[in-house]
């Protein structure tokens, strides 16, 4: 059976797991800071790096040391995975949705623009399947508002914006390593930033609001949670990141070859490529009323072929919790039309190109009927 994705891993991350094993110690310690370390040298321009035990952690913890709490308002894309927005209720802020571009699945300065309004705060881009949101407009127009921006980049490292990685402008980005992404310490997601002072805050709020002095004593000036990497998932991130751009390459192999194989139909809409795509996931939108099938027929069908799809995402303003703040269908056409349409094939580095050109006959099977 070939899933939608599946992680890589060899010998190398199981020996460096076994020697933090056997090492004593398993939470936050040495390989934590080396990870840490590396991740930066791997961002580059001048920021700092800090490692979280999600990348739901880290977006939390950056909202939280802003400051945005209730009665500020926050854009965040309709289509998104629910974390996206899931952070903005956990500070009792209140989300404001906006539709992305039916292609790219991400959103555009103008879109924002028209979500502003005095009780805006920040806005929360989202790197859908790892294609770079065009940032310098939204930049731009956080300025003239004087908003936060914190780039949701969860499934976007190794994705580039202009020639530079996603996370090196100095602003707030968040990653995660989920098993699902392109590189992973199992759970964990990391931070880059360049504020110091925030930077402080974001320590405290990681780990139990805990400052240390020079001489050993420690003091919490203010609330933190828990939401330090243990060096097992940081060991495992260190191998991972030295074969990311490995990864990333054979993944723009691989879509590449979908992008030969599939055909031109009218009811498949395919995603774009882009400068600086990571392609951590290739999501197609297939019409299923031409096709003549419901989404949940054709994964039986393509189940029958060996193949698992996923399904990436619902719409996110029409989950029973964002109804509550007044949204319906018919708001985010695009958002809505992903969310019944959008299937993801397979794509993950362990791929062959034979298993492409397998998933493609089995979705030209869905599309000319003939399974
Ligand atoms: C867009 C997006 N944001 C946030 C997250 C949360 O990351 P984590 O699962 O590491 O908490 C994910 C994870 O899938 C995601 O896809």
């Amino acid at each position: 059976m070939l899933p939608f994705t599946r992680p890589t891993i060899d010998n190398e991350e199981l020996e460096a797991i076994k020697e933090v094993l056997q090492s004593g110690w398993l939470a936050t310690g040495p390989k934590v800071a080396a990870f840490e370390a590396a991740l930066a040298d791997y961002i580059g321009g001048d920021v700092q790096l800090r490692v979280f035990n999600s990348g739901t952690s880290a977006l939390e913890a950056v909202l939280l040391a802003y400051g945005i709490g209730p009665g500020d308002e926050v854009i965040v894309p309709a289509m998104s995975f629910v974390a996206s927005a899931n952070i903005i209720v956990r500070c009792g802020a209140t989300p404001k949705f906006v539709d992305v571009d039916l292609v790219s699945r991400n959103i555009d300065a103008a879109a924002v623009a028209a979500a502003i309004t005095p009780n805006t705060k920040a806005i929360i881009p989202v790197h859908f399947a790892g294609r770079p949101v065009d940032m310098d407009p939204i930049y731009q127009l956080a300025k003239q508002h004087n908003l936060l921006v914190l780039e949701d980049a969860a499934q976007a490292i190794g994705t580039q914006y202009k020639g530079r990685q996603i996370g090196s402008s100095g602003n707030p980005v968040c990653f995660s390593f989920h098993p699902n992404k392109n590189m992973t310490t199992i759970e964990g997601g990391a931070l880059a930033i360049s504020d110091p002072v925030l930077l402080k805050k974001i320590e405290g709020i990681r780990f139990h609001g805990i400052v240390r002095d020079s001489e050993g004593g420690m003091d919490v000036p203010a609330w933190g949670g828990k939401m330090n990497m243990p060096d097992v998932g940081a060991a495992l991130g260190l191998v991972q990141l030295k074969k990311l751009d490995g990864f990333n390459q054979k993944r723009r192999v691989l879509v590449d070859r979908y992008f030969q194989q599939l055909p031109k139909h009218d009811a498949l809409v395919l995603p774009a490529d882009a400068e600086g795509h990571s392609w951590h996931m290739f999501c197609v939108l297939l019409d299923w009323e031409k096709i003549g099938l419901s989404r949940n027929q054709a994964l039986e069908v393509l189940k029958q072929q060996a193949i698992t799809a996923g399904i990436h995402y619902p719409a996110m303003h029409l989950f029973s919790l964002y109804r509550q703040y007044g949204y319906e269908p018919g708001d985010f056409p695009n958002a809505e039309r992903i969310g019944e349409q959008t299937l993801t094939l397979p794509l993950f580095p362990g791929m062959e190109e034979k298993d492409v050109d397998q998933v493609c006959s089995a979705v030209l099977s869905l599309l000319n009927g003939s399974y």
